[in-house]
């Protein structure tokens, strides 16, 4: 019997498995969320700079997406069909067709495969080699593809790697855009691989990217770098995959992260955010030509996930038109200016930033300074996580539909947290530092500080 002895975070620790990982990042128990806020069972509000790794794009608890929500529940509509014809999966179908693929002349075929997305990876894996009859993949430094052995196979990490237990094959890893700094042009690097029959490297099923690498450190692909590639490609008959499923769903500012370089990929992944609501589903967008699948080849239990139609079908309204676009742009650019003022402001952090859109970051090259940049952001009122190999990066991740007010407050607590870690590397330089980055960009605002003492155990990845 619960005699009411227990900490909050106790159930956890008890009969929680060690591998949790956010609620030790946040420790806390969250007990309701509203846009780009969630509060605990203390009464604590946070701002979210974190939106569910990418899922909550449009906030929590969306109130158009719910309110169709609680009306296709209350009239009995369909939840769990298979990959049954559905009137909800219909008319996102529908919608998809009008709002996105018409618009933007784009031709693919739609596969629902498992919910998450890590079924949508593996699926496109399995596809590129069955149309290809080529088993290998080429992948990318820091790229991150998920936690299944397929997608792990093409993730970089070696901690992640490990973890598999078994030989990861069937890869061949080529430097991302930047990865030996600007200098070195590693389209060249990879076409000498490709061109030379003794490199060892064999041409591959597909080529997968990321154009914005998110849990690998924030780094964004050139747009040339990205149409390179692509030729690269179909010089060579090799599929081009496009993993959108952090970087789409407009967290980039398009709906698809790839639409300013004007790449056609041949499969696209898509899942957080596309149902719009935080509720799992996952999609691969397939050109219609490589649609070469056998009814049931590739199936699971929970494809096409109805309530999360529902909620996706609403969110498409975001992208009728152009404006959704802009005010993306607009918050990102808002963002951008207020970081590169804080790394001049505290240049004991070595911070660079790094990022497209509203998927932008603060990589801090001071050994362990970004955690613990996170952890004072979390002890002040604002979720924030990490990324990056070390996790030397800072990750802002706002809710797309956060306002001017939550943005600034947000990065208020930012820099404040920023002071903070700052303070104990210079203390009265960095105290100055923080007055004065307060004037400089919000003299209107007043935080309250709320300083905790949990240690924070960081969880790597997703
Ligand atoms: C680019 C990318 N691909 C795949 C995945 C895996 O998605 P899931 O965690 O839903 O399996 C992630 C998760 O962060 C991701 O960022």
């Amino acid at each position: 019997m619960n005699m009411g002895l227990n900490e909050p975070m106790d159930v956890f620790r008890d009969l929680e498995s060690e591998v949790r990982s956010y609620c030790r990042a946040f420790p806390t128990v969250f007990t309701w969320a509203r846009g780009y806020k969630l509060g605990d069972l203390q009464g604590k509000e946070y701002i979210d700079f974190f939106s569910g790794a990418g899922a909550l794009n449009y906030g929590h608890n969306n109130p158009a997406m719910k309110a169709r929500l609680l009306n296709y529940i209350a009239e009995d509509g369909i939840t769990h069909g298979l990959d049954m014809a559905t009137a909800a999966k219909s008319e996102f179908l529908e919608q998809f067709r009008a709002v996105i693929l018409e618009p933007r002349k784009m031709k693919y075929k739609i596969m629902f495969p498992g919910p998450t997305g890590t079924n949508a990876v593996e699926s496109a894996l399995k596809l590129a080699r069955k149309v290809t009859g080529r088993d290998t993949i080429i992948s990318f430094t820091n790229a991150f593809h998920g936690m299944t052995l397929g997608s792990l196979s093409i993730t970089g990490n070696s901690w992640k790697r490990e973890g598999a237990g078994i030989p990861l094959q069937n890869v061949s890893f080529m430097p991302f855009d930047g990865y030996f700094g600007t200098d070195v042009d590693t389209v060249e690097y990879i076409v000498n691989f490709l061109d030379n029959s003794s490199s060892g490297v064999p041409i591959p099923a597909a080529i997968i990217l990321e154009t914005v690498q998110g849990e690998g450190g924030i780094n964004a692909a050139n747009f040339e770098w990205l149409q390179r590639i692509e030729k690269v490609c179909r010089d060579r008959d090799i599929l081009l995959i496009v993993d959108d499923i952090q970087a789409g769903c407009g967290r980039t500012g398009t709906f698809f992260s790839f639409e300013p370089a004007r790449i056609k990929p041949d499969i696209i992944c898509l899942s957080k955010s596309l149902s719009g609501y935080g509720l799992p589903l996952a999609m691969v967008l397939i050109k219609p030509e490589l649609d070469i699948w056998s009814a049931g080849e590739h199936n699971g239990t929970f494809r096409g996930n109805n309530l999360a139609f529902v909620t996706a079908t609403e969110a498409l309204n975001y992208w009728k038109d152009d404006s959704f676009t802009q005010e993306i742009n607009d918050k990102a650019e808002t963002m951008n200016l207020y970081l590169q003022d804080l790394i001049e402001s505290y240049p004991e952090i070595q911070g660079e930033v790094r990022g497209r859109g509203l998927l932008q970051g603060v990589a801090c090259q001071v050994e362990g300074l970004a955690e613990e940049i996170s952890q004072a952001a979390f002890e002040r009122g604002l979720l924030i996580e990490t990324s990056g190999a070390e996790n030397e990066v800072v990750k802002l991740m706002p809710p797309l539909v956060i306002d001017e007010i939550g943005l600034q407050k947000g990065l208020k607590v930012l820099a404040e947290s920023i002071g903070h870690v700052g303070n104990k590397l210079a203390p009265e330089v960095a105290r100055q530092k923080t007055e004065t980055s307060e004037k400089k960009h919000f003299p209107a605002f007043c935080c309250g500080f709320q300083f905790g003492s949990g240690v924070v155990i960081r969880g790597r990845g997703v």
